[in-house]
């Protein structure tokens, strides 16, 4: 986040209040206000998601909390705007709005690129890293070794720690890397580690091609496997990634129950990629669906945390203090599918919306709500109207019932549609703007709601995406849209009455 913009940012909303809205027009790239010259924006780059300052990323890293500073680490490519060989990016924020950017956290060494994978504070110092009252940050990470991989080898994937006793500014890789030889699995990878209070151990989850394996270490160093799980569950239309395992306690009850996260690419919901997800227990060593929901994912069907087509890779931060108690959650905005052809210049890839994952008991089944974390609300400005919305990036309140079209947009007639039509909801981008740099990107995407009674939709939008939270988060679709104009205009049609629209502050 540069300091700059965000004062750019403020300027501009004082002028939007006093001369009546920053208008802006197209110029090579760029919008630029009609009232304030120096005003010059990326045209696509998002005002309220994180985004690299330049070039190429992916999934969230290492997400962890750690003295008031919540901590994003992500797949980073610093040379091009092209995946490449991976670094982690490194950004921290105290509110999970305004980020922070840092010097790159690790870079490839001899024992290859850096992806995905978690990090924990050691509080017991177990790893033996740490300093009298000061506790590491342990980062565990898979090492992908790019001359093993051509040559044909297929244990080119192994798990790497590093630590930092500094807040996360600088780390230290450990001399004795890998602390997990590769297991004979060609697909290896995304450690997500958590500490398991009954059982004093570290556990792993690990995607490994089809499942996922866990393993546990009581000092990070020295890993055994436990289990598996996964063959004959869930979707397996594509490699299964990103793995997540936590426990949660179901809203408004006693029960507690474990969540596993799992991202797939390709077979989503929309085409490429999406992350599917289990309810189960978990007793230290096996993780075991729960009954009820094991039925929804047989014959490989899948619960997915999406419907949109541009949430992946996402995972949840760890040591958020107990008082908090949220299980927040990111993911990456984009889709394999397209992610290194989208059209943007300087920068590729933003992250969702943080979001605070709670976990429902349904009439049959479970379900994860996902809540937009209350901290937003200090950037959503006060209320504005349909007609006069001033604004180029919002959020608008749906109360709706039975058939509805919301429509967003601009002055060079490009269009989002969201519609709902008997029991399934679409987002059309077929005509948000710049859509042929892909064959499957500039599609109409539907999602089958069933029994869901759809009575309210939040809807937020951005540069270059929008986000649609269902009845505050029981259904939640993320997708990408590139409009060459903002989309200033909102008209809704059918059983469907705005009832809030506001301005969203720029913070990034
Ligand atoms: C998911 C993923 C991970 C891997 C990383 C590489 O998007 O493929 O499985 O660790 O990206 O950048």
């Amino acid at each position: 986040m540069s300091f700059q913009r965000i004062i750019d940012g403020f300027i501009c909303l004082i002028v939007l209040s006093s001369l009546g809205g920053c208008v802006s027009k197209e110029n090579e790239g760029e919008y630029q206000s009609g009232e304030m010259e120096h005003v010059k924006r990326d045209k696509h780059r998002p005002a309220f998601h994180f985004t690299p300052q330049s070039n190429w990323m992916n999934d969230p890293n290492g997400m962890v909390y750690f003295e008031e500073e919540y901590h994003l680490f992500y797949q980073y490519y610093p040379d091009s705007t092209v995946w490449g060989p991976m670094h982690w990016g490194h950004a921290v924020s105290k509110d999970l709005i305004s980020w922070e950017h840092l010097p790159i956290a690790l870079y490839p060494d001899s024992l290859g690129y850096i992806f995905s994978g978690s990090a924990v504070v050691d509080w017991q110092n177990t790893s033996g890293f740490g300093e009298d009252g000061n506790p590491p940050l342990i980062a565990i990470f898979t090492y992908h070794d790019m001359e093993a991989e051509k040559a044909g080898r297929i244990d080119f994937q192994y798990q790497g720690i590093a630590y930092s006793l500094d807040k996360g500014r600088t780390w230290t890789k450990y001399d004795q890397n890998p602390v997990l030889p590769n297991q004979g699995v060609k697909d290896f990878r995304d450690p997500k580690v958590f500490w398991y209070e009954p059982g004093k151990k570290w556990v792993m989850t690990l995607a490994e091609l089809d499942h996922v394996s866990f393993y546990s270490s009581t000092d990070l160093k020295k890993w055994e496997k436990e289990s598996d799980f996964g063959k004959g569950f869930g979707s397996h239309a594509g490699v299964w990634e990103c793995p997540d395992l936590f426990e949660i306690q179901v809203n408004g009850t006693n029960e507690s129950k474990w969540v596993l996260l799992l991202s797939i690419n390709p077979g989503g919901p929309q085409g490429g990629s999406a992350t599917q997800y289990f309810v189960g227990d978990f007793d230290g060593q096996n993780f075991i669906p729960d009954e009820s929901f094991s039925k929804e994912i047989l014959n490989e069907q899948a619960v997915w945390l999406d419907y949109g087509a541009d949430n992946y890779a996402g995972v949840t931060w760890s040591d958020i203090p107990e008082e908090d108690g949220r299980r927040l959650f990111i993911g990456w905005m984009s889709n394999w599918q397209y992610a290194q052809v989208v059209p943007t210049t300087k920068w590729r890839s933003a992250m969702t919306m943080t979001r605070a994952l709670e976990l429902h008991r349904t009439e049959s089944s479970y379900r994860i709500h996902s809540k937009v974390i209350d901290e937003y609300n200090e950037i959503i400005g006060e209320g504005s109207s349909i007609e006069n919305l001033q604004a180029d990036i919002y959020m608008v309140n749906l109360s709706v019932s039975n058939d509805f079209e919301f429509t967003l947009a601009n002055v060079s007639n490009e269009q989002v549609v969201i519609e709902m039509t008997g029991d399934t909801l679409y987002f059309d981008r077929s005509k948000s703007g710049i859509v042929d740099f892909e064959d499957g990107f500039g599609t109409r995407h539907q999602t089958y709601v069933g029994d869901l009674k759809i009575e309210k939709l939040t809807v937020y939008v951005d540069y270059s995406s929008v986000e649609i939270f269902v009845n505050d988060g029981e259904l939640v679709i993320t997708e990408l849209i590139f409009p060459n104009q903002p989309f200033d205009k909102i008209t809704v049609d059918g059983d469907a009455e705005i009832t809030i629209t506001r301005p969203i502050k720029e913070i990034m």
